[in-house]
């Protein structure tokens, strides 16, 4: 520590290189074991101190005393000499991990840059940052695990878009034009498609369906599919309604297909998902396209078919001790006209389908009161998936 600022008489660049080598040199030897708080603290005050560091007095005694003709010469070293003493200073302080070696059990660490307060310290005792991984949504879990159960059976998986033509959302599924069973699926059109046939017209698909039709028109039978997807319909949203929802749909067909192997399956199906004490149970309904149609319904998992839960009555089957799940038949001969061209005979194959709102079975396992809930993204409903 024995370097002092020189009085300079001489100007000359030689002079200056001269005085400028001994000052840097005299930097590097200092800087050299400067480690812990107090010791870089006095290397600042030393170089960088504003009254009277060793910068201080370059700028008085080079600078300021300088001839006209030797300031820029002068002003330009000085310059360097200020961004040097900067650097050494700035490489003196301790990453986190050095810090941590350094002070051993020491709980406050510093780190290379300023935080936005302005202070060059962090509290390593405070809690980490956390970074949540998420988790599947619940309704694409259920879809999954419904498509697992059919995976297992052997069915794969087909998709179709959610923007679909008039054809086939509703004519090739045996909706004539105009026929009232259109009513039943309260659709939303798009826009600005007056100028199309109609057939060609695009609409919000209104069921999965679609893609029984789009499937066969590609692969030929036997086919056995699975069709997760979005669909939409123009229901307000309620706890029980919302304007887009999830449906599975199965399609089956090959020579031989009878209602038989439609209660079988779904029966084994429902069995897996909701438990081997479930039993099913089929009522006629009414679908254009399957012929003939049923609801199914499985036994109340919930109150086990006693439409009780203790004194209670059962909420989620109406005390009825019955679960609607979904609509189903056989794949009526009308659609099949649709794609005979690609082996689909009406004479030679059969077939059945399916269709289930996966949204409310996702509700009754895990004991939702609220369809709202899986559409509105709060993380604190969510996390409990995860
Ligand atoms: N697509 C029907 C609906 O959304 C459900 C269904 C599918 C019925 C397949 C029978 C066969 O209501």
């Amino acid at each position: 520590m024995s370097y002092t600022v020189p009085k300079l008489k001489d100007f000359s660049p030689a002079a200056l290189d001269k005085a400028v080598a001994e000052f840097l040199s005299a930097l590097d030897t200092e800087s050299v074991g400067v480690q812990i708080e107090t010791e870089r603290k006095a290397f600042r005050d030393r170089w960088q101190g504003r009254k009277n560091g060793l910068l201080t007095q370059v700028n008085d005694r080079w600078l300021k005393t300088a001839p006209t003709d030797a300031k820029r010469d002068v002003g330009q070293r000085v310059n360097v000499l200020k961004s040097r003493v900067a650097e050494t200073i700035e490489k003196l302080r301790p990453s986190v991990s050095a810090t941590a070696v350094v002070k051993g059990l020491s709980l406050r660490a510093e780190v290379g840059q300023p935080t936005a307060y302005g202070d060059s310290s962090i509290d390593i005792s405070l809690p980490g940052i956390r970074r949540p991984i998420g988790a599947e949504h619940p309704i694409i879990r259920t879809m999954n695990e419904i498509i697992a159960v059919f995976r297992n059976l052997g069915y794969s998986v087909a998709e179709g878009p959610v923007i679909e033509t008039d054809y086939h959302n509703f004519e090739s599924l045996n909706f004539p034009p105009n026929h009232p069973a259109r009513d039943t699926q309260d659709t939303l059109f798009l826009a600005n498609q007056e100028s199309k046939p109609a057939r060609e017209r695009l609409l919000l698909r209104t069921h999965t369906s679609p893609v029984q039709i789009r499937t066969m028109e590609k692969l030929k039978p036997p086919l056995r599919i699975l069709i997760p997807g979005k669909v939409h319909r123009n229901d307000p949203p309620d706890a029980s309604h919302s304007p887009m929802f999830h449906q599975v749909e199965g399609l089956a067909v090959d020579t031989n297909i009878t209602f038989g192997d439609l209660k079988g399956t779904l029966d084994h199906a429902m069995k897996a998902l909701f438990g081997s004490d479930v039993k099913t149970s089929f009522r006629p309904s009414f679908f254009p396209f399957t012929e003939p149609s049923a609801e199914m319904f499985v036994s109340c998992f919930i109150c086990g078919g006693s439409g009780k839960r203790r004194t209670d009555p059962c909420r989620p089957c109406k005390q009825t001790g019955w679960i609607e799940i979904l609509g189903c038949g056989m794949v009526d001969p009308n659609v099949f006209e649709f794609v005979k061209r690609n082996g689909y005979d009406p004479e030679k194959v059969s077939g059945f389908a399916f269709g289930m709102g996966v949204d409310r079975i996702a509700m009754l396992k895990y004991g939702l009161d609220d369809l709202q809930l899986f559409f509105q993204g709060d993380v604190r409903f969510l996390e409990q998936f995860g």
